[in-house]
């Protein structure tokens, strides 16, 4: 028998076989260590640095790759009459990443938590990368990416003691009557999704398709899990937490290792190109849900999630979504948040990742790219060396076979915008009505638990704030304001209460 040790060998990073890994080395067997130990400093050196700091939202996250599939026969599908985009051509497959995510809380948080969830998918097209970076809950509370920040201060722990408040969450809400429809889903049991395989996904902010024509049509995705909706009261989160605070990642994870493999059916929803004015609300507004009696939800095809990540911190750690990368065929709207979103993602990725962060394996595309960006920290690939660019020309023009530029796929949508430039405000806010509307629609089971858990979290804030949130489910539906001024002992003018 062999006395030499199985398995594969053990290196440094620079290649040299190591034969110890158990012992610094030092003077004698006591110490003190030598400053030459090349091998011991890389190797702690490099454990020094392994985190990159987290998202500053969506910090916690689990993610698989899988595939995505459209519906139909061509010449008999309900979305390439809308857009051209290559990715929606029936008969075709393309490979995705999908990562979900909690919003607030750090990196090992419990998945339990009441929270929207991100559900944010990238698409690796034959014409490049198409990220759609959506949430579980179809609407946000905010609607004009200004207030992004200010929102997340007050959503997160406080910045003396580091612990989330209600006061201080419930401060900005009362102030952003804009919020009530989404509070009014978070604070139902759809604000805790039992799983990530059990929770619904949407793009949220309203997109453009562009059909052949260059035409284009305003659009939302939303995305359906086979498996069914399944959302937890914060009881039966608090018992899964004392157990298990990361169930999420690990139904996910274990599901896909049994050959489980979860899968959502992709819709869409159109509107035409104009600004509605016969709605009492505006399309672009991401507060507001198309309801789908008005504008039905169109089966596009389906995704299914079938490979579990190798490495946690290469592929979801480092994964980098953004509102910008579209592919031809769909294209920005005006909707305010979109752009001020778009702005975000790939500024953050600079500094959370790197400036190259485009070139991990998980970012690049799949399909051929060659550009003559060059340098930056951690540089290391030459874009369209494989196709046989010339690598001294990385500028354009050029006399010397550099790269060109190529033929459009299709006619520019025709955009056309006029208006005075300043600080203002979408007209049609109708802040309070679909908040009523989603009440009225909520099972007996879900408006209780809504009641509940409104009063608890609001019995921890001050009475100004109470007031105030109860004067805006007043207005949503006189019921829902009642309940919860009930449940605060808050006494309503006679005339309201009699309404
Ligand atoms: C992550 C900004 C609104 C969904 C992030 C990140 C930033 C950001 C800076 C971290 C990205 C990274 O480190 O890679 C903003 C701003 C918003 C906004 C400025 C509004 C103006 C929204 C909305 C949605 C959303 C409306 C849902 C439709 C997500 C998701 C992630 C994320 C899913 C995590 C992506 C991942 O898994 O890596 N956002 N966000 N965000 N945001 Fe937003």
């Amino acid at each position: 028998m062999s006395d030499k040790p199985q398995g594969v060998g053990l290196t440094t990073r620079q290649g040299h076989p190591v034969f110890d890994n158990q012992n610094t080395r030092s003077v004698g067997s006591r110490g003190p260590l030598v400053l030459e130990d090349y091998q011991f400093l890389e190797k702690m050196s490099h454990f020094d640095r392994e985190r990159i700091p987290e998202r500053v939202v969506h910090a916690r996250g689990a993610a698989a790759h899988g595939i995505f599939v459209p519906t139909g026969k061509a010449g008999d599908d309900p979305i390439t009459k809308y857009t051209r985009a290559k990715v929606f051509t029936p008969g075709t497959q393309t490979p995705i990443f999908l990562r979900f995510s909690t919003v607030i809380h750090g990196g090992h948080s419990p998945e339990t938590l009441r929270d929207p969830r991100g559900f944010a998918i990238k698409f690796y097209t034959e014409t490049g990368n198409w990220d759609l970076v959506g949430n579980n809950l179809k609407v946000f509370f905010i609607r004009d990416a200004m207030k992004f920040p200010d929102m997340v201060h007050a959503f997160k722990p406080d910045p003396v003691h580091n612990r989330q408040q209600m006061n201080r969450f419930f401060d900005f809400v009362s102030c952003t009557p804009e919020a009530t429809h989404m509070i009014t889903h978070l604070f139902s049991p759809w604000g805790i999704p039992a799983t990530y395989r059990e929770m619904q996904g949407s793009g949220v902010n309203t997109y453009k398709l562009v059909d052949a024509e260059g035409k284009t049509v305003l659009c939302k995705f939303h995305f359906q899990p086979r498996m069914g909706v399944r959302n937890l009261t914060a009881e039966q989160a608090s018992e899964i937490q004392a157990k298990d605070f990361n169930h999420a990642t690990g139904d996910l994870y274990d599901a896909i290792a049994r050959g489980e493999f979860p899968e959502w059916d992709f819709f869409i929803q159109v509107m035409s190109d104009d600004e509605h004015p016969e709605l009492d609300w505006d399309p672009l507004d991401v507060t507001k849900l198309w309801p789908e009696e008005q504008f039905p939800f169109l089966h596009v095809g389906h995704i299914q999630l079938n490979r579990n990540p190798v490495d946690y911190h290469n592929e979801v750690e480092q994964v980098a979504f953004g509102t910008g990368v579209l592919v031809d065929g769909i294209d920005f709207s005006d909707d305010k948040m979109l752009q001020g979103r778009t702005f975000a993602y790939s500024d953050t990725q600079r500094y959370r990742v790197g400036p190259n962060y485009l070139q991990l394996p998980i970012n690049a595309p799949k399909c051929p790219f060659a550009t003559n960006q060059r340098g930056g920290q951690m540089s290391y690939h030459v874009d369209g060396a494989e196709q046989g660019a010339n690598k001294h020309v990385n500028y354009e023009p050029s006399n010397f076979h550099g790269l060109v530029e190529q033929p459009r796929l299709g006619p520019p949508p025709r955009i056309q915008v006029s208006g005075e430039v300043g600080r203002q405000k979408i007209e049609r806010t109708n802040d309070f009505k679909q908040a009523g509307e989603r009440w009225r629609q909520f099972s007996d089971f879900e408006r209780d638990d809504l009641v509940k858990n409104l009063v608890g979290a609001l019995s921890e804030c001050a009475p100004v704030i109470r007031e105030k949130m109860v004067c805006y489910f007043m207005q949503a539906d006189r019921e829902y304001g009642r309940r919860v001024a009930e449940g605060l002992g808050i006494s309503m003018p006679e005339r309201q209460a009699a309404e």
